[in-house]
């Protein structure tokens, strides 16, 4: 991000705060190569740190309890003392809010901060703004307020946040991927374990595209919440009969058959989704680090299907854009990306082939929703960090 969005931070503080902000920090979004909705049915993701962040400029205010917090992009402002009531936050401050509730014991009593924020990832996107903004703004309090913690803590203290202030039941995907992000490397995440390994992003003559629908349909969060708890209840059903089972890895279509009279076909369709992207996602990691774009971009292309046909968490516009894409020789893989339900298709793409692409395919979906295209090439990114302390 440009210095000028600091330097609009700082402004915007200075003026309003009347002082100079003691912390900037920023944490970037992510886009996920392949491992959708197995972070929490302990499966393996392959995230990426992008090159678009939330910045937020912070700094305490001498009152006990009082607080000031702007979003500079949305034009809005909350002021408050002590403790505020659920109705009054507007959806970006439970982000926040979060964390000064959760690293406070009596909020009253804590020392006061004024922070101001900003950023460049697009919202709605499946490009995790959300925890991007739990993260940058949790380490900015942090540093305020002294408290010291590890990377891997910061990861789940932001799930935690999402979890009990935002009511999405996610997995650690996404603030893991913002903390931990580093340039030219995909994560590997375990996320049974909550570890990972860092595998070289080397694409050469290819590049990742994203192609984002516009839309975001209105299932996002309670279908990702159900989801979870679908996963939930076929995990449990499974394990009672095959008690020596201890995780999803362990599960193979061949077990799953042993219980399909019990189950839905919907819960069971969403099992093997799951056990095949588990698979996925170590079949992708090998292909990656052989350098073997085809395998990888293949993978992608299943993946996409099984959520699609399988989980039910794409929606026509992104089956549109991979029905497309699929039309390009130049395009090895694509895929919805993130939460599903609208926001992005990743798509593995020859450098050269771009511009094409990118002027076929819009002109194709403007025709077909009457909707506008953007497209975005990816950069790798660095994960959350204090840029300036005074
Ligand atoms: C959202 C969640 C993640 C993950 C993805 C789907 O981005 O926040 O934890 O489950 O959806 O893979």
């Amino acid at each position: 991000m440009a210095t000028t969005v600091s330097e609009k931070l700082r402004e915007y503080f200075r003026q309003n705060f009347g002082k100079t902000p003691e912390v900037l920090a920023q944490a970037p979004g992510r886009i996920n190569i392949i491992g959708e909705h197995i972070d929490y049915n302990d499966g393996y993701v392959m995230p990426v740190a992008i090159d678009k962040y939330i910045r937020i400029a912070a700094g305490t205010n001498g009152r006990k309890g009082h607080f000031r917090i702007h979003a500079l992009d949305l034009n809005e402002s909350v002021e408050w003392t002590g403790a505020l009531d659920p109705s009054k936050r507007p959806l970006w401050l439970n982000f926040i809010y979060g964390s000064l509730a959760e690293w406070t014991d009596d909020i009253t009593a804590a020392e006061g901060l004024d922070m101001v924020f900003s950023g460049d990832i697009p919202t709605g996107a499946g490009l995790s703004s959300s925890a991007a903004l739990e993260a940058s703004s949790a380490l900015a309090i942090a540093r305020l307020w002294g408290i010291e913690i590890d990377k891997k803590s910061l990861a789940l203290h932001c799930q935690k946040v999402e979890h009990q202030y935002v009511g999405v039941k996610c997995g650690i995907m996404d603030q893991y991927a913002s903390i931990f992000g580093e340039h030219d490397r995909a994560i590997l995440l375990d996320c049974l374990t909550i570890s990972h390994t860092y595998l070289p992003l080397n694409l050469t003559k290819h590049l990742f595209l994203l192609c984002n629908t516009g839309v975001t349909h209105s299932l996002a969060s309670s279908g990702y919440n159900e989801r979870r708890s679908s996963c939930e209840k076929v995990f449990s059903l499974v394990k009672a009969g095959a008690p020596e089972i201890s995780s999803w890895r362990e599960v193979t279509i061949e077990l799953l058959q042993a219980f399909r009279s019990q189950l839905s076909l919907q819960d069971y369709h969403r099992a093997i989704h799951v056990i095949q992207e588990i698979r996925r996602v170590k079949d992708a990691s090998r292909a990656l680090q052989d350098h073997d774009l085809k395998t990888l971009g293949n993978l992608m292309y299943q993946s996409h299907a099984d959520l699609s046909e399988k989980y039910d968490v794409s929606c026509v516009e992104l089956d549109f854009l991979v029905e497309e894409a699929r039309k390009e020789p130049a395009i090895l893989g694509s895929r919805m990306m993130g939460g599903g339900f609208g926001g992005c298709t990743l798509n593995l793409i020859e450098e050269n082939a771009v511009e094409d692409f990118v002027e076929r395919v819009s002109k194709a979906y403007r025709d077909a929703f009457n909707l506008k295209l953007e497209c975005y090439f990816v950069h790798s990114g660095q994960g959350a960090h204090v840029i300036t302390q005074h």
